[in-house]
């Protein structure tokens, strides 16, 4: 393929040269000053993004060993966790959580609409034996591109007086919207470094507060490897429970400071920029009817990742190999109850304006080539949007 290929899958995402840059060196000795900082500034920073002086843990794992990790710290099997229904992850996290052999109670959702608090306030008010140990949020849903609301969920489970653990799965949304672990009352916050963190696969990055660290040191389990209680100290080898995944933390130690570098605030800004130039592209394909979001409530639009419906007579995998195979511009499919039935466009971590307006060109270019009905002047509406935001944020 000649020229830049266009990785706009909601993760992996496309990682910038400087942390490439900073992954391409020999490993250092384990007892290395210059590790042991490299690991200590980047648990410090790493609180600083989850909005946490609890402690952070960190796993050479992808996001299924970041859950895998939350539970086995804070429930045993036999245990109950409540899961509201948000798409294909909260799913999956309810059969991971059932495969550790823990019961689940599911709030059914339709996968088209955000968690709704109040479900989860009358759940927890009926629960008067207290089953349920800790309520499963996710934060933004990566297959069906909505962002839930998890204050309001913090507060559903206080107006039901209930003493569940709020666990948040901020792997599609950290350093990319606000999450305020602290301040919200979350319990458990669990990240993956391949997303907005900006950095290779890997990492799995959970940070855990007071309440949570307690439930973890009384449980009897044999999970060993996820053990918060070893991973305490400060000594550095003991706080990856081994060996550290150094060059993955050199790469994660370059974006945390490239996130110092720009500030959350302006990251949230240019995430809700780029997701709305985004949202103003579809908007107008959707007018040719074959296209629709799949988010039923503009409001709950995921900054990070855009859901699209297609409809039966579109082939939606054909359009994805068609963007792939002959311009090198990789977006998602749709997953679980959606496969086959759209496409996702990730916007998240290191993407500025020409890297979008590129991806969604290419969506253009192809729902043209492909003859699939669609509004045309997409990407000029997305053009449009953002010349006003930019604008308006100068
Ligand atoms: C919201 C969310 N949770 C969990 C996961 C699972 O992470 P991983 O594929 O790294 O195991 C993903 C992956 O895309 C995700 O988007």
């Amino acid at each position: 393929m000649i020229g830049h290929e266009f990785l706009h899958s909601p993760g992996p995402t496309h990682i910038p040269d400087r942390v490439l840059a900073a992954m391409h060196r020999q490993p250092l000795d384990l007892v290395d000053a210059r590790l042991k900082e490299i690991a200590r500034t980047c648990f410090e920073d790493l609180g600083r993004v989850f909005g946490t002086t609890g402690q952070v843990f960190v796993y050479a794992a992808n996001g299924h060993g970041g859950w895998e990790a939350a539970l086995a710290n804070i429930c045993v099997p036999g245990d109950t966790v409540l899961v509201p229904e948000i798409g294909h992850f909260s799913n999956t996290w309810a059969d991971h959580a059932r495969a550790l052999g823990l019961k689940t109670e599911i709030i059914a959702g339709d996968w088209r609409r955000a968690i709704d608090p109040q479900a989860i306030t009358e759940h927890l008010r009926a629960d008067r034996e207290g089953r349920v140990k800790a309520v499963l949020a996710v934060q933004i849903d990566t297959g069906t591109g909505i962002a839930s609301d998890i204050a309001a969920i913090r507060a559903a489970i206080d107006a039901a007086g209930h003493p569940a653990l709020l666990v948040a799965d901020t792997i599609a949304s950290l350093a990319a919207m606000p999450f305020e672990m602290d301040a919200w009352g979350v319990d458990v916050a669990i990240a993956a470094s391949q997303k907005a963190l900006m950095c290779p696969p890997g990492l799995a990055i959970l940070a855990a507060n007071a309440r949570a660290v307690e439930t973890s040191a009384r449980l009897a389990r044999p999970h060993r490897y996820w053990d918060w209680t070893p991973r305490l100290g400060e000594e550095s080898y003991m706080k990856f429970n081994g060996t550290m995944p150094e060059h993955l933390m050199f790469g994660l130690c370059e974006s945390l400071t490239m996130i110092k570098e720009q500030g959350l605030p302006t990251i949230y800004r240019r995430h809700r920029r780029i997701a709305g130039a985004v949202a103003r592209a579809v908007e107008t394909w959707c007018e040719g009817g074959a296209l629709s979001f799949n988010a039923a409530v503009p409001a709950e639009r995921a900054v990070t990742v855009t859901a699209i419906r297609t409809a039966e007579s579109v082939d939606a995998n054909r359009l994805r190999t068609h963007l792939r195979e002959t311009m090198g511009v990789s977006v998602a499919g749709g997953l679980g109850a959606l496969q086959g039935k759209g496409f996702r466009i990730g916007h998240l971590g290191d993407v500025n304006e020409p890297m979008i307006l590129g991806c969604l060109s290419a969506v253009e270019l192809a729902l043209v080539e492909l003859g699939i009905p669609h509004g045309t002047g997409g990407t000029r509406a997305a053009i449009e949007y953002l010349a006003q935001a930019r604008q308006e944020e100068r």
